[in-house]
C-alpha cells in the first residue's frame, strides 16, 4: 500500500514537471540554521504569524491545513529542503499558497519545524558541552534542585535522558517562558496548562517553629511526607505541625535568558540537548529528519 502510494505521488511529480522540485526526492541546499536556537525561536515567531491559522500550533495540524509535524501524511518525513521548496512555492491548486518571505525567514520557520519534529538528543543544539556543563553546576545552578546521571538535587525531575524525552524547543522554552511547564510527550506549550501535580512547593512550620521548605512527595489526612531544600527525606505528622502550606506554582525560574549571558544560554542548550539516549524508532513512525540527516 504505502510503496504503491510512493509510486503513485513518483508518477505525479515526474509528469508535472512543477512539482519535481517541491516533491521529489532531489536533495537541495542545506538548512543554514540547523541547531541554531535563535533561529528556532525566530522561526517560531514567524510561524505564529503566517501559518498557525491553517495548520494549528507547533505544527498539530488545522481545519484548513494538515499536521506538518506528526501525522500520516506521506510528505512529513521530507528534508529540510523540500520544506522549504513547499513554502517558498506553494502546492499549486491548494490553499497552500506561495508564501511571500525573504529566504532567510523560511529556512527560521523550516528550523523550527526540523526542531518540532523529533527529540532534542536527534537535533542536539551547537554550542561548548563542557563549558554548558559548567554552567549547569555553576552560574544556573540547576544541580541545586536537577539531578543528572547520578548527580544533583531531588526537588525537581531528573534531567538525565531529557534530551531523549523532549524536543530541543520544548527545553528552551522549559527555561525561558513563564507559562511554560513541559506537557505530554515531547513537550507542548499550552495556552491553558493544567494544574501541576507533582513537585509541588511545601512550607511547613513544625511546632517548636522551625521551618522547612522543599517539595511535596505525599500527604493525606494525617502524615506528610517532603524532599526538604537539605534534599533530606521528611515524614511529619500532621497534628504535630503549625504550620503547612502548599502552592500549585512551578519553583523552576523561567528567565535563563536573561540570567545567563547569550554564550551560557547556548552552550547550556548543547548540554542539555545531549542528556538522554536515541529512543529507537516506533514502528510506522514519521515525522523525525530522514536518514540522511541524522
Ligand atoms: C491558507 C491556509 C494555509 C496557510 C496560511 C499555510 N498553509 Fe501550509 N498547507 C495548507 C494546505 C491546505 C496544505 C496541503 C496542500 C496539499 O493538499 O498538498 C499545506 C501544506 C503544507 C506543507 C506540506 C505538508 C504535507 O504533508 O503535504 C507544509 C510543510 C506547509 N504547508 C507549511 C506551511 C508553513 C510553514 C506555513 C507558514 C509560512 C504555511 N504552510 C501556511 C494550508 C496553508
Ligand atoms: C529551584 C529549583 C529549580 C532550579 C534552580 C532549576 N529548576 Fe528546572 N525545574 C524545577 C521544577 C520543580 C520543575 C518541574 C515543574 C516544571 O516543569 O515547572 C523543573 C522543570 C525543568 C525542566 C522540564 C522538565 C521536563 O520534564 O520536561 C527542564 C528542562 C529544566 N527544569 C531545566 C533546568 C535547568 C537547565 C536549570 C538551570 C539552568 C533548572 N532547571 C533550574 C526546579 C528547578
Amino acid at each position: 500500500m504505502r510503496t504503491g502510494l510512493f509510486i503513485a505521488l513518483l508518477l505525479v511529480a515526474s509528469s508535472a514537471g512543477s512539482l519535481m522540485g517541491q516533491r521529489g526526492a532531489g536533495a537541495g541546499p542545506p538548512n543554514p540554521f540547523l541547531g541554531n536556537a535563535q533561529a528556532v525561536s525566530e522561526g517560531e515567531t514567524l510561524y505564529n504569524q503566517k501559518c498557525t491559522t491553517c495548520h494549528g500550533s507547533g505544527g498539530g495540524g488545522g481545519e484548513i491545513g494538515p499536521a506538518i509535524v506528526s501525522g500520516d501524511r506521506l510528505d512529513i518525513g521530507v528534508s529540510d529542503a523540500q520544506t522549504f521548496n513547499i513554502i517558498k512555492n506553494g502546492v499549486a491548486g491548494t490553499p497552500m499558497t506561495a508564501q511571500r518571505l525573504p529566504d532567510a525567514d523560511i529556512w527560521k520557520i523550516v528550523t523550527y519545524i526540523h526542531a518540532l519534529r523529533g527529540t532534542a538528543i536527534e537535533n542536539p543544539l551547537p554550542g561548548e558541552v563542557a563549558h554548558g556543563e559548567a554552567v549547569f553546576w555553576g552560574k544556573g545552578q540547576c544541580g541545586n534542585c536537577h539531578m543528572v546521571s547520578g548527580r544533583g538535587g531531588l526537588t525537581a525531575p531528573d534531567l538525565s535522558n531529557i534530551a531523549g524525552t523532549r524536543k530541543a524547543s520544548s527545553i528552551v522554552d522549559a527555561l525561558t517562558k513563564q507559562q511554560h511547564r513541559v506537557y505530554g510527550s515531547g513537550g507542548a506549550h499550552l495556552r491553558m496548562l493544567p494544574a501541576m501535580d507533582s513537585y509541588l512547593p511545601v512550607y511547613v512550620t513544625t511546632a517548636d517553629g522551625k521551618t522547612i521548605d522543599g517539595v511535596l512527595l505525599n500527604e493525606d489526612s494525617y502524615s506528610l511526607q517532603m524532599i526538604g531544600n537539605d534534599q533530606q527525606l521528611h515524614l511529619f505528622d500532621k497534628a504535630k505541625l503549625r504550620k503547612v502550606a502548599v502552592e500549585s506554582r512551578s519553583l523552576m525560574p523561567t528567565d535563563y535568558d536573561k540570567r545567563l549571558t547569550p554564550d551560557e544560554f547556548k552552550d547550556l542548550m548543547a548540554f542539555l540537548t545531549r542528556q538522554g539516549m536515541v529512543a529507537a524508532p516506533a514502528p510506522g513512525r514519521r515525522g523525525g529528519p530522514p536518514e540522511g540527516e541524522r
